[in-house]
């Protein structure tokens, strides 16, 4: 099995896109060959600055291998490596229907929140079409809010195969890939309550020094309810995010000293916040590791673009033929 997933380097890591997608992309290393790239074509839509670029995009390999990514059982990669992923979405775009993609809803709300539109902003999800047909992809894990954009990569991959493939279905020219979602309870909520996301202001990132992570823990929006009243644990920021670092009997003893009272939210603050440092510590240990190597990153990159291209090639070999280049 094959599963591919990418991420674009538009901004620092956050404890969000670790339980949304980075942890998730981990643990199935263990079901099949994996290929995660840094999606910089994309952020190339957001992003204007190539220092930041740059930047971002090698923290993005860091942070990722820092979590656990096992780079030997698959390939971590930059997108632009593979530059042939771009030819692949020319040709997806000559049969993608136009009303297709108007209707993509990442394309809207981000219109929405102030984005100027682009024709790159515009075909996004032929962009990610392509990344995900040129490996012969069987399952992308993504977040829900990704969903859509596999229904378009599924229907575009059908009308490929309708115009230019064989009759028998073996002869097909794509495989339909499954999107492998995470349940919508694995939003994770930012400091404000709102879901956490780099455009928000509102993350707490993975790894930010034991000062600033602090901090935005401390800054966690609560309610003015005093110390010595009952706390409605259902609603508080605080026990969701606790939820995600702590035991099951840790997090109900949590609970019951809302309900009972006598405990100021800045102490549950604290304990949040040392739960968190501690989850976080084997791997800031593993990325100081990394750190120190300077060529390791290089050459994770190198191998895995290597493995990438190979794949690529060899689907491109049958798409060029198909199509009559
Ligand atoms: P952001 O909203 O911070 O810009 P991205 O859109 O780049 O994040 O998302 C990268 C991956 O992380 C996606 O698969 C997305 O579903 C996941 N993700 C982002 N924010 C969260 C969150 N708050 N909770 C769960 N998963 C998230
Ligand atoms: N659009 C994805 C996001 O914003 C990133 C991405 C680009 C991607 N190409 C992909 C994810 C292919 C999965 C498969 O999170």
């Amino acid at each position: 099995m094959r599963i591919l997933s990418g991420i674009q380097p538009s901004g620092v890591l956050h404890i969000g896109n670790y339980f949304g997608m980075m942890r998730p992309a981990i643990e199935l290393q263990a079901e099949g060959e994996t290929f995660y790239f840094i999606a910089e074509y994309h952020a190339l839509t957001s992003v204007r600055d190539p220092k930041v670029l740059r930047e971002n995009s090698r923290r993005v390999a860091l942070d990722f291998l820092a979590c656990g990514l096992n780079p030997e059982r698959g390939a971590l990669f930059r997108q632009s490596d593979v530059p042939q992923v771009t030819e692949l979405a020319w040709i997806l775009s000559t049969v993608a229907p136009v009303g297709l993609l108007e209707r993509a809803h990442s394309y809207k709300d981000k219109l929405a929140r102030g984005m100027t539109s682009s024709a790159g902003l515009f075909n996004y999800p032929v962009l990610m079409a392509a990344d995900i047909l040129i490996y012969d992809s069987d399952v992308v894990p993504v977040g829900k809010d990704q969903k859509q954009h596999i229904e378009i990569t599924r229907d575009l991959a059908v009308k490929m195969n309708e115009t230019f493939g064989q009759a028998e279905p073996a002869r097909q020219l794509f495989k339909l890939p499954e999107p492998r979602i995470q349940p919508a309870t694995q939003v994770v909520p930012g400091i404000d309550s709102q879901k956490m996301s780099k455009s928000y202001n509102n993350t707490v990132d993975i790894f930010a020094d034991e000062k600033e992570t602090r901090k935005r823990v401390m800054s966690i929006v609560t309610d003015s309810t005093p110390v010595e009243a009952a706390k409605d644990p259902a609603r508080s920021t605080i026990i969701q995010l606790y939820s995600l670092f702590a035991s099951k009997n840790e997090i109900e003893e949590m609970r019951e000293r809302f309900r009972k009272g006598g405990t100021g939210y800045g102490d549950f603050k604290k304990e949040l916040f040392e739960k968190l440092w501690e989850y976080f510590s084997p791997m800031r240990k593993r990325r100081e590791e990394i750190l120190a190597d300077q060529s390791y990153i290089d050459n994770v990159l190198a191998r895995g673009a290597e493995r990438a291209n190979e794949i690529a090639d060899q689907v491109m070999k049958r798409v060029r033929a198909a199509v009559g280049l």
